[in-house]
């Protein structure tokens, strides 16, 4: 080791900096009581939404934080103010969940230039364009692919008509979570030749937009009979336009989806909706736990993952009480 570098160490361990994440280019992050966080949250237009925010405002105290939280009120453009606004006061640590894949990269840069570690929490960004590890610390989520198998799975295994027309209700256009929903769930889905998706469609995961989508989808496709919502909002948003229609969601039209919200669960309850796959806001504890790991000098896994249960008839009354 250089001269220059074993000086440098040591003044970074004697300020309570630990090395792996400094031998690695990552910004370190000194083991202290208090930490100033920023959290920049990209909308709260919906339960999931107002779950994870709760869910950092929860635990800031017992973790140390300060909290700086922002909403981004369904912008990108925002999102990316907030952080350089973030940046500008200082923050020790960054939590983002980034709305979209690809507009959030140049903050995901920028606080990575400020020295500041950054977390990407339940959506990451185009790993051709900015890497974990490298450009931010890790993405802490669930595995957005998988759940789109295991909606499709679910279909094939309980779908017992000859033919299933699927209308399918995408997230917001260029988020994660809607590019890997939709490949995972096709791909799955295109195994069984009883299947065709006759119309995609995005309903930007809220709901009243995917009633508006499922209204004119049905005028388009009279005979679907599967609905794949990539989140509970639009499964619920669908779910009021074909009643509308006179359809009989959960009897006439099987109702498929990804969450694990409270309307969600009770829809399976009532007889309207065949799955949900579960995807939890709850990040709260993770991060922090992931923070002082990453604080107290360990090397953090690229993608710190989250496992997801699925919630059918079965055992959605259980849960339930449970859910947001
Ligand atoms: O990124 C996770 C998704 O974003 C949730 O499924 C959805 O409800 C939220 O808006």
């Amino acid at each position: 080791m250089k001269r220059r570098n074993i000086l440098l160490s040591a003044t970074m361990i004697g300020l309570g900096f630990a090395s792996a994440a400094f031998a690695d280019g990552l910004p370190p992050l000194a083991q202290k009581d208090t930490y100033r966080v920023g959290f920049a949250q990209m909308e709260s237009n919906n339960p999931w939404r107002i779950a994870e925010s709760k869910s950092f405002v929860d635990t800031a105290e017992s973790c140390g934080w300060e909290l700086i939280a922002t909403d981004a009120a369904g912008s990108a453009a925002k999102q990316v103010a907030d952080v350089e606004s973030m940046i500008a006061q200082g923050i020790d640590v960054l939590f983002l969940p980034p709305r979209e894949e690809k507009p959030l990269i140049p903050a995901v840069k920028r606080a990575q230039a400020a020295g500041i570690p950054t977390f990407l929490v339940d959506r990451s960004v185009d790993p051709n364009a900015a890497v974990a590890g490298v450009d931010f610390v890790a993405f802490l989520g669930s595995d957005f692919i998988k759940q789109g198998q295991q909606v499709a799975e679910w279909t094939i295994a309980n779908f017992k008509g000859e033919k299933g027309v699927i209308v399918e209700l995408e997230g917001t256009t260029g988020s994660s979570p809607a590019n890997d929903r939709r490949s995972g769930f096709d791909d799955a889905i295109a195994a069984d030749p009883r299947f065709e998706i006759v119309a995609s469609q995005t309903g930007d995961f809220a709901r009243d937009m995917g009633r508006q989508v499922m209204e004119t989808l049905l005028q388009a496709h009279p005979d679907v009979n599967i609905v794949y919502a990539h989140n509970d909002e639009m499964a619920i948003g669908a779910i009021q336009a074909l009643e509308l229609a006179g359809r009989k969601p959960g009897e006439d039209v099987m109702i498929v989806s990804i969450d694990g919200t409270r309307d969600a669960l009770q829809a399976i309850i009532d007889g309207k909706m065949g799955v949900t796959v579960e995807s939890s806001p709850f990040f709260g504890p993770l991060a922090c736990e992931t923070m002082k790991r990453y604080a107290a000098g360990e090397t953090i896994e690229p993608w710190v993952q989250v496992s997801d249960r699925i919630f059918t008839v079965e055992n959605a009354a259980d849960h339930i009480d449970e859910a947001y």
